[in-house]
């Protein structure tokens, strides 16, 4: 990094000018396209005569107090285009993080049309820098990746339509080289948004960063008429000096103290059992009664019916958008079942996937309209399913009075899981041709709104987010749903580097992790029942295998880890996490967590595919306090993981 002031206009040279001159290299917060720069810009607005300059002057700042924290609100207007635009700088001096997002509002008289509306810009001085990012596909999500920013951009990114399996709204920048976990100066992000997103990361001509950072740009459009106005998402953003490690327990902090869901923020999340692994479509109530009881004889809180249970639900090709019982399925009704679960002294949970229909449906047969589609062109099909355009608002509706009856004819429904298994395509809605490229924003906007709407109507509700594994794992959903379900990936050494990255941005109350059977269904790899316990209690536990077919053996040692994870539990879930020896696909790894107020802490390690025996067996703990004295209570040495044959 260079410490000569002269390679980095200031803020004052800046404000000294005499005349416009060129900007780049200048720190800006809020680059707009317009100004005399070729820096990469938030903002992109066309006026109704086609003119695309904006030149934005200081109106003034304003210091408000929201829920009792400090927010500074710079304002700017373009009196020429009518346009107003607030910066909001929310500050949480608890998490040492701020959010930052603008409001951007038509003040004239004429229809501006917002081309590109980032959340912000982050310059970083002239130096030498790396980039840290998290990239994956199905089965295979939040791998961590550095590469140095040289000149020229890299851009990371979703055009998926929610925020990807591809790639993850966080990021963090480091100095060039520096890796160490628990040190070192990290600046870092995370986009609270479930749609398309993007960062940009630019190296200027004097060697500054400008990152941007907000929704999608590409083939986003938004009319504002006037009076109408357009908030972006926050972007919080942090600095720590303790490395990856610091900077996630920053964000951990956020989600457990700001984001979550506030009525279960401070819930413990309950051991669950998830029947899709075991049963697939083939949902009969005396199958999952059978199931949920021996589920409640292993100490279970939540029994949670998958797909299958609804509609002509027999396969992936029919069903999806029918949310009724199928009575074949569930003869006595969903309530009798409900009933039976909450007899054996569980919670009861639910699947759904609202945002999609296949052709096969009633909803589609009186609706076909209701999906995406692209007058003239044939639609594409993922999983035999088409996504419906939650857009719309009668879609909104509809689906909403769908979940509702759902929640509410069938007695207690505690839990919803809201999966969503495809990408978009054909993203059309030929109806509304000034509204086709709001509709990237608007969906995002829709799914919020009927969450809330749940949340709101059924408080005791408790929400799962998942799409096809870890598609929709980011803070926007966070702020609706109350925990992820991060990957269809079970395998328990392939999990080990899922939820380490997952970890990097989430907490670990929101990480929901199965044990399933052996040979895994997605690896077909084996390992040991305690390992894969072990792996799952890192997080939220939860039981996937076919637990009707578990010897009298691994009952019995099922029995027993969950009744250990339930005395880990709080230290887990609340604790503050500490990854001690990052996972790598062979070798030792070791995580830690320190309850809030340092009395207790609980150490998993690992020893994946090594050699029994080799590799690190000590690991230096942290986060303790230094006075007082520690007991060990528990020991469990675990073997290595075997290979099928
Ligand atoms: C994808 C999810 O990730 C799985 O857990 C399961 O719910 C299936 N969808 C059901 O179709």
């Amino acid at each position: 990094m260079s410490d000569n002031p002269a390679d980095y206009p200031s803020v004052s040279a800046w404000n000294r000018r005499s005349e416009r001159e060129f900007v780049d290299g200048f720190p800006l917060a809020y680059p707009v396209f317009g100004e005399a720069s070729f820096k990469e810009p938030c903002l992109v607005v066309s006026g109704s005569d086609g003119s695309r300059v904006v030149r934005l002057e200081f109106v003034e700042d304003r210091l408000r107090e929201v829920d009792g924290r400090p927010v500074l609100d710079l304002v700017f207007r373009d009196d020429l285009l009518g346009l107003s635009i607030e910066h909001r700088f929310a500050v949480f001096a608890e998490q040492d993080l701020i959010a930052r997002s603008v409001v951007l509002q038509n003040a004239g008289s004429e229809v501006l049309t917002l081309e590109r509306a980032l959340s912000a810009a982050i310059p970083l001085p002239p130096g030498e820098y790396d980039a840290w990012t998290l990239h994956g596909q199905w089965g295979r999500e939040f791998g961590l990746f550095s590469r140095p920013l040289l000149p020229a951009k890299f851009v990371t990114e979703s055009r998926r339509g929610t925020s990807s399996h591809e790639a993850h709204p966080w990021f963090a920048v480091r100095p060039r080289g520096e890796t160490a976990e628990h040190s070192g100066s990290v600046w870092f992000g995370s986009l609270a948004w479930s749609g398309n997103w993007q960062a940009a990361f630019e190296v200027e001509r004097n060697d500054a960063v400008n990152i941007v950072v907000g929704i999608q740009p590409f083939d986003f459009g938004w009319r504002l008429a006037p009076g109408e106005q357009l908030a972006t998402p926050e972007l919080l953003v942090g600095y720590s000096e303790e490395g990856l490690g610091g900077a996630s327990r920053q964000l951990h902090q956020y989600e457990a103290q700001v984001q979550l869901p506030e009525n279960h923020r401070e819930r413990l999340r309950p051991v669950l059992y998830n029947s899709w692994e075991a049963t697939g479509f083939d949902v009969r109530a005396e199958q999952q009664l059978a199931l949920a009881r021996r589920a409640a004889e292993l100490g279970i809180e939540l029994f949670v019916v998958d797909d299958g249970w609804f509609g002509a639900r027999d396969n992936d090709r029919a069903g999806l958008g029918d949310w009724t019982v199928n009575p074949s399925k569930l003869p006595g009704g969903l309530r009798s079942l409900v009933d039976e679960i909450h007899k054996l002294g569980m919670q009861f949970g639910i699947w759904v996937e609202p945002e999609m229909v296949n052709p096969d449906s009633d909803l589609y047969r009186a609706h076909p309209d209701w999906a995406y589609h692209a007058n003239g062109r044939e639609s594409t099909f993922g999983r035999n399913q088409l996504v419906l355009n939650f857009a719309r608002p009668d879609v909104q509706a509809a689906m909403y009075e769908q979940l509702r009856n759902l929640l509410k004819d069938h007695g207690r429904i505690d839990f919803l899981k809201w999966d969503h298994n495809r990408n978009w395509t054909e993203v059309g809605w030929p109806e509304e041709p000034d509204r086709q490229r709001e509709v990237w924003v608007r969906h995002v906007q829709g799914v919020y709104d009927v969450h809330a709407r749940l949340r709101s109507e059924f408080p005791w509700l408790m929400i799962e987010a998942c799409a096809g594994g870890g598609g929709r794992s980011d803070l926007g959903i966070l702020r609706w749903a109350d925990q992820v379900w991060i990957s269809d990936n079970t395998d328990a050494a392939d999990r080990l580097q899922i939820q380490y990255g997952y970890s990097r941005a989430h907490s670990p109350r929101t990480m929901v992790c199965w044990v399933t059977d052996v040979p895994n269904q997605q690896t077909g790899r084996i390992a040991p029942l305690e390992f894969r316990f072990h792996v799952a209690m890192q997080g939220v536990l939860g039981i996937g295998g076919d637990i009707g077919e578990w010897s009298a053996t691994d009952l019995a040692i099922a029995r027993r880890m969950i009744e250990q994870y339930k005395q880990l539990r709080p230290v887990v879930q609340h604790g503050r996490q500490y990854w001690l020896v990052p996972p790598a696909a062979v070798g030792p790894c070791a995580v830690q967590y320190v309850s809030a107020a340092g009395d207790a802490s609980v150490v998993f390690m690992y020893q994946v595919r090594g050699i029994r025996g080799a590799g690190a067996r000590r690991a230096r703990l942290r986060g303790l306090n230094a006075a007082p004295r520690y007991r060990r209570d528990g020991w469990a040495v675990e073997r290595a993981e075997r290979r099928k044959g």
